[in-house]
């Protein structure tokens, strides 16, 4: 049975100002709030994250979106009901954009003199990839099909984690990226194509349209295969940064003629996304196997993507809309760290780590 308890989380760590808050009770989560103001359009032309600029817009969207979520949940500020924690991301994410959550976070924890509950982001990418995978309702989350021990892949803009899971709060990392993170790969891949950011999106809707001919006449092969880094090293870690490479030298070595033609750009979407996939498939698999699981876990945004959802069919994970950055990931984590739960914002010193 779950402890009664009712959260509002914050979540600034990347380009989503997010606040939801979510009552624990009868076994359940209940989501009584729960809204996103993406930043993407703002960032899009500068082909990623700006990292100052985040920080001035998630100040600026904070009082906004509390103003929102408060609303939603069926209160006001001035009334507002008895609420037991505020949980906030604390890391890891870019530092500006945490900095904007915790000082609001603390102003907030101070006027309700209420505890902050320090959360972990991959965490939360984690947690809700336990739990809204058995949405009936949306509104409504439990933990039943989740069977442990499981292996997680966390896939985002900033992680690329596989990560055994013995329970909730149990967790041992097995592998990350040595560079950059899947999510990543997709942005920067992108970006070279000249696709807008974020990548991974554009890439996937590329990728699904029907392959084109080049030219007329006799089928012409663009003859594109990019290496699908460290698929078989014998460990658990990851490298994307090759791949990126290989894209960029693929794409100088064509003419202007065929970089810029749509067929070159959907193969080399298609190729990309195999790529990356087949990596994270064969390596998750691999854990799940050796470490005898009982459930694959898959989230992050990346795991937004269709086709890595097909091959990770009868995995764990919440809808793709709650795959990318949200308030009520962090709400559910911090739910299960109640005990780690600080009365001032000045104890909020490092950020948390994953590995027990
Ligand atoms: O988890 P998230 O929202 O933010 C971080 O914590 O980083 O993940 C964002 C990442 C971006 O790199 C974006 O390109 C990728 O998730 N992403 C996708 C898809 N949707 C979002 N990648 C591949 N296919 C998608 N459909
Ligand atoms: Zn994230």
């Amino acid at each position: 049975m779950l402890k009664h308890m009712r959260i509002l989380s914050i979540e600034t760590s990347c380009d989503e100002t997010a606040i939801a808050v979510v009552e624990a009770k009868l076994g359940r989560f209940e989501v009584l709030a729960h809204v996103v103001a993406s930043q993407v359009k703002l960032h899009a032309k500068y082909g990623g994250v700006y990292p100052t600029l985040a920080k001035r817009t998630h100040q600026k969207n904070l009082p906004i979106v509390l103003a929102k979520t408060l609303k939603e949940a069926g209160s006001t500020k001035a009334a507002w009901k008895p609420l037991d924690a505020i949980a906030l991301t604390v890391g890891p994410g870019l530092d500006p954009c945490l900095w904007a959550g915790i000082e609001f976070a603390k102003t907030l924890a101070q006027e309700w003199d209420v505890p902050i509950i320090p959360v972990n982001h991959i965490e939360g990418h984690l947690i809700i990839s336990l739990l809204a995978s058995n949405l009936a309702r949306p509104s409504l989350l439990k933990l039943g099909r989740a069977k442990f021990p499981a292996v997680a892949l966390i896939v985002s803009g900033g992680h690329t984690q596989l990560i055994l899971v013995k329970g909730i709060g149990k967790y041992k990392i097995l592998g990350e990226t040595r560079d950059d993170a899947a999510g990543e790969c997709f942005d920067k891949t992108a970006r070279i194509l000249g696709l807008p950011y974020p990548g991974g999106p554009a890439i996937a809707k590329l990728a699904a349209l029907p392959k084109l001919r080049l030219g007329r006449g006799p089928k012409r092969s663009l003859g594109i295969s990019l290496p699908r880094p460290m698929l078989h090293s014998k460990d658990y870690d990851f490298s994307f940064s090759g791949l990126k490479t290989a894209v960029l030298y693929d794409y100088q070595s064509r003419s202007p003629k065929i970089r810029k033609s749509k067929e070159y750009i959907q193969a080399m979407a298609r190729e990309i996304q195999q790529a990356i996939i087949d990596v994270l498939v064969e390596k998750t698999m691999r854990a799940a196997e050796e470490f005898e699981v009982k459930s694959i876990v898959l989230g992050g945004g990346v795991a937004a993507n269709k086709e890595l959802r097909k091959r990770f069919k009868g995995a764990l994970m919440a809808p793709s809309e709650l795959c990318t950055d949200n308030g009520l990931m962090i709400a559910l984590a911090g739910y299960f760290n109640r005990a780690k739960k600080t009365k001032r914002y000045g104890r909020i010193v490092s950020q948390p780590n994953l590995t027990i």
